[in-house]
């Protein structure tokens, strides 16, 4: 569904990207692991057309995306949802999750996405009329995953979404992406938590400094001597 090919990403003279190519296949969740600074969020940004690659491809369904703007990408069903979980706060629950739904293949599927996400997050439900400000870090994370799920998405982004939970919420925030996966979502999941991480996921890889050291599957990563020491703590 998504092919990543030798892809070269930079910030003015510095080189964030070298190379790298994965593909993502539909219905799957491919996860990326990696230590701060490995470019992991540049990656995404790539993908969903907030930076321009200096080198490379990137094909969704076949088709390159490269050139075209963070809307035409979403128009094609890539939904992002950004570290640190960009809601707005001045808006309730339910303005953020209606921005969610602007384009056009989401606008008029409005109500019954808003009901799915209602669905998978009840607690979002309760909150509806609540400012997007006040909700707890868990409940934020929850409404942006829901704001992405309002563009009917075929691939969800996420980048790094159990960030600065506790335990017992980041347990949750997965369950809700195993749920995701059951409607059939493509995902690509950026994570620093290996462990939980390659719990759910059937692929992944590894980037550091900008490269993929190791790529194989939930058991090859597992087996890896470098998984083990850098990011289970084997
Ligand atoms: N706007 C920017 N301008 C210049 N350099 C940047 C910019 N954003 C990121 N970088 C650099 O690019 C590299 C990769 O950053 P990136 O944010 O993609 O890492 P990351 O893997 O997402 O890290 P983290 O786990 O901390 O979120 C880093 O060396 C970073 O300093
Ligand atoms: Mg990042």
């Amino acid at each position: 569904m998504l092919e990543i090919r030798d892809l070269e990403v930079g910030y003015g003279d510095i080189q964030a990207l070298f190379g790298v190519s994965f593909m993502v296949e539909e219905g799957s969740i491919m996860a990326v692991l990696g230590p701060n600074g490995a470019g992991k969020s540049t990656l995404l940004k790539t993908i969903s057309g907030l930076l321009r690659p200096k080198a490379g491809e990137i094909l969704f369904e076949g088709k390159p995306l490269t050139g075209l703007h963070p809307y035409d990408i979403a128009e094609l069903g890539i939904a992002h949802v950004p570290e640190g979980r960009r809601v707005f706060p001045s808006l309730t629950v339910e303005e953020n999750l209606i921005v969610g739904s602007v384009a056009k293949r989401a606008r008029q599927h409005r109500a019954a996405s808003m009901a799915e996400v209602y669905e998978l997050f009840p607690r979002l439900k309760e909150r509806r009329t609540q400012g997007a400000g006040s909700l707890s870090g868990g409940e934020q994370q929850m409404l942006a995953i829901g704001r992405a799920m309002m563009l009917r998405p075929r691939l969800l982004i996420l980048d790094e979404p159990s960030l600065g939970l506790a335990p017992i919420l980041v347990e949750n925030v997965f369950e809700k992406i195993r749920e995701i996966r059951q409607k059939g979502i493509t995902m690509l999941l950026v994570e620093q938590n290996a462990a939980v991480c390659l719990a759910t996921t059937q692929e992944g890889c590894v980037l550091e400094q900008g490269r993929i050291v190791v790529r194989g599957t939930r058991e090859q990563l597992l087996d890896s001597r470098l998984v083990q020491e850098a990011y289970l703590g084997v």
